[in-house]
């Protein structure tokens, strides 16, 4: 309360939002060193910090929060920028006093803070060997919009802003220069996590933001925060932030797993990933997601798609499966279920279930995505089996068994004519 009293007086305002905001520069790896804070104008600060000007920025702008208090991924990505990047400065902007208010309230305040960022960068900007675009800013949530701002603000063009799944409530429908958009840095790329939609909302902004938006899992359920998943462990207010929270999580992976990248692919939606069509990286249609990922900046923005594991390292490997079912009847409505295992020269995998998204076609090559944890290496075998719940399809089951120890008498009804398969991470 005394903060928002504080606020609403005019003039102490500006005072207020200086304190509120902090520049706090991350000069030890111990997680319990607080390190030092940069002040506008103070080049005294410089100093102190030891902020290296010639090296890469990066900002962590943390969204909004119900404790009040620094959320434990902090450290975390903290200090994985600092081992990928020694000679990097870490600045984590702390506007909690801001973010520890209504949600409605800390929407609001997300502008000002970002015009504070944009001071600090337009001060900094006066540095000798500074350069804007070595700057880096990585605002989760909420703090995704505060980075919106300080590019819409900051004299220059930033080099590169990263938003961990951008809050969606209120700027789903925001104009651009009102939330991050791809006009706020040189490249803008986006994880999203949480995007499914509960009466009417989801926490995560579910439209395209950026130059390139990567929806891991769709966007939707992650892999290890469901209910079920923990054992019913956690409350569902628990998988929520589990949910959101993967975001930072998958671009840490990205810092400290560098030798096990995972790629995203290009696709016009997920429901066309999720069939296997989209395991192209011809064009710059695959990128890997995180940190790694190479500088694309398309006219049109492009969204991403992958699957990941559960925990980390978050990778898996691709592969799309083209089968041609060949028939010489129509067989109605059938459900079947086919699965595959993929024999390698580094392991096999375990069953995978081919999705079918619709119906199988006949005469047809149905393409399909599976995808396993472990490295099979180069295939060797494919293995298909299925099995139908409907009747017919046992029964077609027991024909093709015939056919194959009599094939002179054969009823030849169904036939798998051709199996392609291409791995997405080798694109073989
Ligand atoms: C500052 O950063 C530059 C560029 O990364 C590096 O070459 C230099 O050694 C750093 N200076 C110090 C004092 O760490
Ligand atoms: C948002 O902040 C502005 C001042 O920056 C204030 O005038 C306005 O009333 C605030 N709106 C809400 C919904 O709090
Ligand atoms: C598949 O093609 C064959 C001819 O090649 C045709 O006889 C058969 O009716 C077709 N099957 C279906 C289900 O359309």
């Amino acid at each position: 309360d005394t903060i928002n009293e504080l606020l609403k007086k005019g003039k102490a305002f500006a005072q207020a939002q200086k304190l509120l905001v902090k520049f706090n520069v991350r000069t030890s790896t111990d997680p319990e060193d607080e390190g030092c804070y940069l002040s506008i104008g103070q080049d005294k600060c410089l100093e102190d910090c030891k902020f290296n000007v010639t090296a890469k920025t990066f900002f962590i702008i943390h969204g909004w929060t119900m404790s009040g208090m620094f959320e434990r991924w902090l450290g975390s990505l903290v200090s994985a920028l600092q081992e990928r990047e020694k000679d990097a400065n870490v600045v984590v902007v702390d506007w909690l006093a801001l973010a520890h208010q209504l949600y409605t309230d800390a929407v609001n305040y997300t502008k000002v803070v970002g015009k504070d960022v944009a001071k600090l960068l337009n001060w900094l900007q006066k540095k000798e060997y500074f350069q804007l675009e070595n700057v880096h800013i990585i605002g989760y949530s909420l703090g995704a919009h505060v980075a919106g701002y300080a590019g819409n603000y900051a004299d220059g063009t930033i080099g590169r802003i990263t938003g961990l799944d951008p809050a969606g409530p209120m700027f789903e429908v925001a104009e651009p220069n009102r939330r991050l958009s791809p006009d706020d840095a040189n490249f803008v790329d986006v994880l999203h996590t949480y995007t499914r939609e509960t009466l009417g909302v989801s926490i995560g902004i579910q439209m395209p933001v950026g130059h390139i938006d990567i929806y891991p899992n769709a966007g939707d359920y992650q892999p290890g925060c469901g209910l079920s998943d923990v054992l019913g462990a956690l409350a569902y207010g628990d998988a929520v932030k589990c949910e959101h929270e993967r975001s930072v999580h998958l671009f840490v992976d990205s810092l400290v797993n560098q030798d096990k990248q995972s790629f995203a692919f290009q696709c016009t939606d997920s429901s066309r990933f999720k069939k296997g069509i989209c395991l192209s990286c011809r064009k710059n249609r695959c990128n890997s997601i995180g940190y790694n990922a190479k500088t694309m900046r398309n006219k049109r923005n492009s969204k991403m798609y992958l699957k990941t594991r559960a925990g980390m390292p978050f990778r898996v490997y691709h592969y799309q499966m083209k089968i041609h079912v060949f028939s010489y009847k129509n067989l109605g409505e059938t459900e079947p279920t086919f699965s595959v295992t993929l024999h390698g020269t580094n392991s096999d995998s375990s069953p995978l279930p081919l999705e079918i998204v619709e119906q199988i076609g006949l005469n047809y090559t149905n393409t399909f995505l599976v995808y396993t944890e472990e490295d099979v290496g180069d295939i060797l075998k494919i293995k298909l089996t299925w099995e139908g719940s409907a009747q017919s399809w046992y029964s077609l089951w027991r024909e093709l068994k015939s056919y194959w120890s009599q094939p002179e008498s054969s009823s030849k009804e169904l036939q798998i004519r051709r199996i392609r398969v291409k791995s997405g991470e080798t694109q073989r």
